[in-house]
């Protein structure tokens, strides 16, 4: 189960008398109440995982993995449920590859329930591990980058909501706290979502970490008035390339950080790296409703009618990242042949990798 601070879990697998389920902490409801949802279904879960009750790379895989896992149990069609549950949402190529795992783990098991379960129970396990692993690897990055207590700046939320253990980038902030490294967390709001705001300052706040929240726009002035001493953030997907998806509103960070000579480090599991999506221009970029940013809480901010542009996610070019954090190391300069060091030893070649 994905432990949040607050002792309630991220995602959790129940059984009861109504039968199994996947109970998800439902993220579109904090900061303001802990309410859960339980997904009785494969086409229930589908539709949290879209609406954003369960977000966040490496647990969407997780969440992908169980949905396997319930289809199983509940007798239902698996393979056509896999199909469901992979193209719930594009960009995270967690998701489907979480889906994938417990799809194998079930047909290679002559179609057993339990295997499918013990995969996705595996795997969360196994993300738990990998941040415990990035947590100390990016600390000791920023503090060989920073000297003194680091001002870092965050995007979109990369904590223990989005993963089976403390999270990626704000995993590294906690360690980096813990270790008396860490002077002020900047949180940008994340519009039009406001995963910064609602779900990062509420996990930095239950932490004691020291924290603001900054509208995405004045970002530009905390990096002019030399306010900024490394950006974190995570990553939905990295291509074979090196390029990152992560939340709409990275890549700003990424020009202005190399702007104003700041470090930007990227941390997100090798599971994240996607050796099949060559570079950039490949990764598909979900596109969400327009009234995520004419409207707020419900309430129109723009004209009626008005057209938007909302893609969730943007992409930063390997060049403008410092380095890249996993568990099994540090990367850096991302390119095609550091990315490929840290993958599958098939892959391998000229290794730039310090762990
Ligand atoms: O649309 P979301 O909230 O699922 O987007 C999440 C992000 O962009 C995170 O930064 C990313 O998944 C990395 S978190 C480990």
């Amino acid at each position: 189960m994905t432990r949040q601070t607050s002792g309630r879990a991220a995602l959790r697998w129940a059984v009861s008398s109504a039968g199994p389920a996947v109970v998800l902490l439902d993220q579109t409801a904090l900061p303001h109440a802990e309410v859960e949802l339980a997904c009785a279904d494969v086409p229930a879960l589908v539709a949290a995982i879209q609406r954003l009750v369960v977000r966040g790379a490496p647990l969407l895989g997780i969440a992908g993995a169980y949905g396997v896992a319930l289809a199983a149990a509940r007798g239902d069609d698996v393979v056509a449920a896999a199909g469901l549950l992979a193209a719930a949402r594009p960009t995270a190529v967690n998701l489907a590859s979480g889906v994938e795992i417990a799809l194998d783990a079930w047909r290679s098991n002559g179609g057993d329930p339990a295997a499918p379960l013990a995969a996705a129970r595996a795997l969360e396990a196994a993300d738990a591990a990998a941040s415990a692993a990035m947590a100390e690897h990016g600390r000791d990055l920023v503090v060989g980058l920073v000297p003194g207590k680091a001002r870092i700046l965050t995007h979109c939320n990369t904590g223990a909501l989005v993963s089976g253990g403390t999270g990626t980038a704000l995993a590294v902030v906690l360690a980096l706290h813990t270790a008396d490294r860490l002077d002020r967390l900047w949180v940008d709001e994340t519009r039009p979502l406001l995963q910064g705001a609602r779900l990062t300052a509420w996990e930095a706040g239950r932490a004691g970490v020291p924290h603001a929240v900054l509208a995405d726009g004045a970002a530009g002035s905390l990096f002019a008035r030399g306010r900024v001493d490394a950006v974190l953030v995570g990553a939905d997907r990295i291509a074979a390339d090196g390029s990152v998806a992560n939340k709409v509103g990275t890549y700003p960070l990424a020009v202005l950080a190399r702007h104003h000579g700041v470090p930007f480090v990227v941390v997100a599991p090798t599971s994240t790296i996607d050796p099949a999506t060559a570079d950039g221009d490949a990764i598909v970029v979900e596109e969400r409703d327009g009234a995520e940013v004419t409207s707020y809480a419900g309430a129109a901010v723009a004209p009626a009618d008005t057209p938007a542009y909302n893609p969730a996610f943007d992409v930063t070019p390997p060049d403008l990242v410092t380095a890249l954090v996993t568990e099994v190391g540090v990367i850096r300069p991302l390119s095609s042949e550091s990315v490929r060091s840290v993958l599958p030893r098939t892959a391998r070649s000229g290794a730039t990798m310090d762990s």
